[in-house]
């Protein structure tokens, strides 16, 4: 075991394959756990204008920086909101973000989904002509919001990516500006290991993150970490099921960002197991004919009326994402 690695993007800058996820850590929680983190030696933190929690990020930033790390040994990436796809709103949805953490600038900015809310205060607009749904801006399109990116100074973001995009939009994006986003951020654990998703962003250069490395929090189901083979791969190696599956995912050139708030997890996930080809493959089974995507939409309340992924639960949905070619 030993902490974890480093790659290079396709920018030339270096990512640190294991980082911290910050969604659902809540007020008081996550200033400690990010404090913990950096202190124990993360680099790589992952976070969001809507897991509105920036803030205390930002206070934690402040008593590590540059007493315990120097800013540019820091990888920050965080995700501009569903509700500032407009052109005009994108770099000032990222300079809050930038005044919330206290820093000059990003190591990556996302597009956190390929979907555009109509623009306000509220995070999930609420539609009056769609009861139980959020109101979607089917005017702004994957492509405007992408330009926008593409126009932000350097000197806030190093790098620009996208996150929940499927091939079909990121070939949109590319068709309309011939730039290949640094980054892709997507579900992916065992029950979805998204193998056409990783062939196209090996062909393009692009790198994958992969999000809910333990499978998803939320649910009412079994967790991967107590997968029965997840266990006995951990007992094998003498490590924990969450390094397992965290494993699973660096194996494949993933960088993967476990949350947690819990010393102990924080500390534990960041040591990098490595998997045989044979563990690999005994973890890889457990997906096999057991396909599992977590994080749709088309299920939350209130309920975004769009099909993204295009799963079987997001058919009734009545848009699409809007791609602008
Ligand atoms: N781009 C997107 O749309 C998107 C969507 C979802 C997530 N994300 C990012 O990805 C990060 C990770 O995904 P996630 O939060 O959905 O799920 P996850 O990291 O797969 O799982 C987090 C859950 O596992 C628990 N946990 C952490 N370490 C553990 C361990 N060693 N053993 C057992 N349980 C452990 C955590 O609880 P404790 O905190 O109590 O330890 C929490 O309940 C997010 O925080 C966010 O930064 C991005």
């Amino acid at each position: 075991m030993s902490f974890a690695k480093t790659i290079t993007l396709s920018t030339g800058a270096s990512i640190r394959q294991i980082g911290l996820g910050t969604w659902l850590s809540q007020p008081k929680e996550v200033e400690n756990a990010v404090e913990i983190a950096v202190r124990h030696g993360y680099r790589h933190l992952d976070l969001a204008a809507i897991y509105q929690n920036q803030d205390e990020v930002g206070a934690a930033l402040k008593k590590v920086i540059p007493s315990v790390v120097k800013r540019e040994d820091l990888f920050l990436t965080s995700k501009v909101w569903n509700t500032s796809h407009k052109s005009e709103l994108v770099e000032k949805e990222l300079d809050k973000t930038l005044s919330q953490l206290g820093v000059d600038y990003l190591d990556l900015y996302l597009i956190h989904w390929p979907v555009s809310f109509k623009h306000g205060d509220d995070y999930f607009p609420a539609d009056p002509k769609n009861p139980g749904c959020v109101e979607l801006d089917t005017v702004t399109s994957l492509v405007d919001t992408w330009k926008a990116m593409i126009a932000l100074p350097k000197s806030k973001v190093r790098a620009i990516g996208v996150s929940n995009f499927t091939i079909e939009h990121i070939e949109a994006i590319i068709k309309a500006t011939g730039v290949v986003p640094t980054v892709n951020q997507i579900e992916s654990h065992p029950l979805l290991p998204q193998d056409d998703l990783v062939a196209f962003a090996k062909e393009k250069g692009i790198h994958l993150t992969a999000y809910s490395p333990l499978g998803n929090n939320l649910k009412d189901k079994p967790k991967l970490t107590e997968h029965p083979k997840v266990i006995e791969v951990a007992k094998k190696l003498d490590a924990t099921p969450a390094q397992v599956l965290v494993a699973w995912g660096t194996r494949r050139g993933f960088s993967v960002i476990p949350k947690s708030v819990q010393e102990n997890r924080i500390k534990s996930n960041f040591q990098q197991v490595e998997l045989s080809q044979e563990d690999f493959e005994v973890i890889s089974a457990i997906g096999k004919n057991n396909h599992t995507r977590f994080n749709i939409p088309f299920g939350y309340t209130p309920k975004w009326d769009v099909n993204i992924f295009d799963e079987p639960e997001e058919k009734p949905a009545t848009t699409r994402p809007v791609l602008g070619i």
